[in-house]
């Protein structure tokens, strides 16, 4: 086990998930999903109100709603490995992928109170060694991160990825309706005005439109080895 924190920082559906994880387990870190939790916040909002049908978000409500320590947010690891995301005591990992909490999520993350809160479990769980992923963890979160990877893939490489990843856990997927969701998440998410997507000066762009995860692990141990003594292989 080492204390390397790395930040992985990208567009929507890269995959940085799926490399994420398999850092971790290879350095026996733990993995942490930022997004997911922006997400747990959507659906805490969903479901009481806070987020109305047409989207509209009751600011005031939902910053009471994390002052009060009503949104207590943690990741189990499951008995399978994966990391698992609880908002209170349920275990929300799938919920926080459907639709209606992807369509509201980028308003959602783009509040300012909503984001320090955020960053505040981040740190809080993060800072002896992690692997994290998110948009601002190499620029914002943890800008002295030992090392930082900026993703990137073509957008409709990225939405069939997003089709397949719900077809295999038995959600219906609509390939068109995802591919405009993952463009508006990245216009949404690169353009808001507090905490941009955007990458670091330092991060390492990698470019996974046409790399199998093992191909990026081979990648990434080139990296580790060099600067880190580290091997993930
Ligand atoms: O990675 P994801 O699709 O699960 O992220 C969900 C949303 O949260 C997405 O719209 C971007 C936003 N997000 C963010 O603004 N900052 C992060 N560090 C992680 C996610």
């Amino acid at each position: 086990m080492t204390d390397i924190i790395i930040a992985i920082d990208g567009l929507s559906s890269t995959g940085k998930g799926t490399f994420a994880k398999r850092i971790a387990s290879a350095l026996d870190i733990p993995y942490l999903d930022s997004g997911a939790m922006y997400r747990a916040i959507t659906l805490y909002g969903l479901r009481s109100g806070i987020i109305e049908w047409n989207g509209e978000i009751d600011q005031h409500a939902l910053q009471e709603a994390l002052l009060l320590n009503r949104v207590e947010l943690s990741f189990v690891k499951g008995k399978d490995g994966e990391s698992r995301i609880f908002l209170g005591d349920e275990d929300v990992s799938l919920k926080v992928r459907e639709m209606d909490v992807a369509r509201n999520v980028s308003p959602v993350s783009a509040i300012p109170f909503v984001r320090n809160f955020v960053d505040e479990q981040l740190h809080r769980l993060g800072s002896k060694g992690c692997v994290m992923d998110g948009r601002d963890i190499g620029t914002a979160v943890f800008p002295n991160a030992d090392l930082k990877i900026f993703m990137v893939a073509d957008a409709s490489v990225r939405a069939r990825r997003r089709v397949l990843q719900m077809e295999e856990s038995g959600q219906k997927a609509d390939y068109e309706e995802i591919l405009k969701n993952v463009q508006e998440r990245d216009f949404q998410d690169s353009h808001r005005a507090f905490h941009p997507l955007r990458k670091a000066e330092d991060a390492i762009e990698l470019d996974n439109s046409d790399m199998t995860v093992d191909q990026q692990m081979v990648w990434l141990d080139a990296i580790l080895r060099e600067r880190f003594s580290l091997s993930v292989l």
